[in-house]
């Protein structure tokens, strides 16, 4: 059993990132374990920039989004004696194991750091991308939806008194979850992502008959793995002959308070993690799969590609 580990966020914050800190390390201090905090991610291992941390440490960040923690994208890291100097400030304080939270980049991170060092590490999967193979969730993407969502309401409101045509660009970097299931949710019209190969010519010929059989406004939502929304929109609008307007949700989907299911999964996710390496486990990444906590294999869920879900291209295409 270890006497001592560590925890951090990685990467891009996402909403519950703090549920999920707050678990592991109430989770470790119950077990009368030692848990140091760490600083903007690897930056922080780099840096010694670490805390011994308290339970009170944790107190009154459940609700809040983004990481208190701090998150940073770590060159450094990237490289094998960066991660060398990492270790040897983990092994100075007696750190025997080490919980990231991120997302594919920094999970792919940590495997490089065991796989090199020895030191135990266990993942959580942190992003708002839901793009983590082998868990059918991510931190994050439950509130990040939801703001899509209620941005995709606003701009119906708008686009409906206008009789216009609303392109929405959102973000899941290469994977088009988000875009999906907000578009579905939100009841648009045409769902681009990059998953599922399309033709703007073919898009934009439904967007003229969905008008000319008496629909007045449209919703396009347009993940940004497919390109530019602005572009897009442009298109679309020489294309139609419509009125179009461009937004581009951009970082506001990545903060506020995270929403109930975000902060659930993220505090069983960390109890599980902590339990994990507490007891010697590493090279494992809790995450869910069909409504359970799963451990994946690290190497598994950096090095293989999430299918998209099927059920939900079908059902995109019979909504629409
Ligand atoms: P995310 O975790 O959100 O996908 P990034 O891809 O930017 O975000 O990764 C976050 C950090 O993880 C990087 O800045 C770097 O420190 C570390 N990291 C990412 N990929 C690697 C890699 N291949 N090797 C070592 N460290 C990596
Ligand atoms: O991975 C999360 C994410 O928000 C992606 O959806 C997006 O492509 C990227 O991070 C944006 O990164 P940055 O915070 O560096 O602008």
């Amino acid at each position: 059993m270890l006497k001592s580990i560590a925890v951090l966020t990685s990467g891009g914050d996402s909403p519950g990132m703090n549920a999920a800190t707050r678990a592991v390390v109430r989770t470790a201090l119950f077990e009368g374990v030692e848990v140091w905090g760490v600083y903007n991610g690897y930056r922080g291992l780099l840096d010694e920039d670490m805390f011994k941390m308290e339970s009170r440490d944790v107190a009154d960040i459940i609700q809040r989004g983004g990481t208190f923690l701090g998150t940073a994208r770590c060159k450094r890291f990237m490289t094998e004696e960066g991660r060398q100097i990492a270790f040897e400030n983990m092994k100075k304080r007696g750190i025997e194991g080490l919980c990231v939270i991120g997302g594919d980049g920094s999970l792919r991170g940590a495997q490089k750091f065991s796989k090199e060092t020895g030191i135990p590490i266990v993942g959580l999967p942190g992003t708002i991308d839901n793009d983590v193979w082998g868990s059918d969730y991510t931190i994050g993407c439950d509130t990040a939806a939801n703001t899509i969502i209620d941005a995709l309401n606003k701009l119906r409101d708008t686009a409906s008194s206008h009789s216009r045509i609303a392109v929405v660009e959102v973000m899941g970097r290469h994977c088009g979850w988000l875009a999906m299931q907000a578009g579905i949710a939100g009841g648009a019209e045409a769902i681009l992502i990059p998953e599922v190969e399309y033709n703007l010519d073919d898009v934009c010929d439904g967007l003229i008959k969905s008008y000319n059989a008496g629909r007045r406004y449209s919703l396009v939502v347009v993940a940004e793995g497919v390109g530019s929304g602005i572009e897009i929109g442009n298109y679309i609008a020489e294309k139609t002959n419509m009125e179009t307007r461009v937004s581009v949700l951009g970082h506001i989907q990545r903060g506020g308070a995270p929403s109930v299911r975000d902060r659930l999964k993220a505090s069983q996710l960390g109890e599980r993690a902590a339990l994990a390496l507490i007891n010697g486990q590493s090279d494992v990444v809790f995450g869910f799969y069909q409504g359970r906590v799963a451990a994946i294999d690290l190497t598994d869920a950096v090095t293989k590609k999430k299918e998209f879900d099927q059920e939900y291209i079908k059902l995109s295409k019979l909504l629409l």
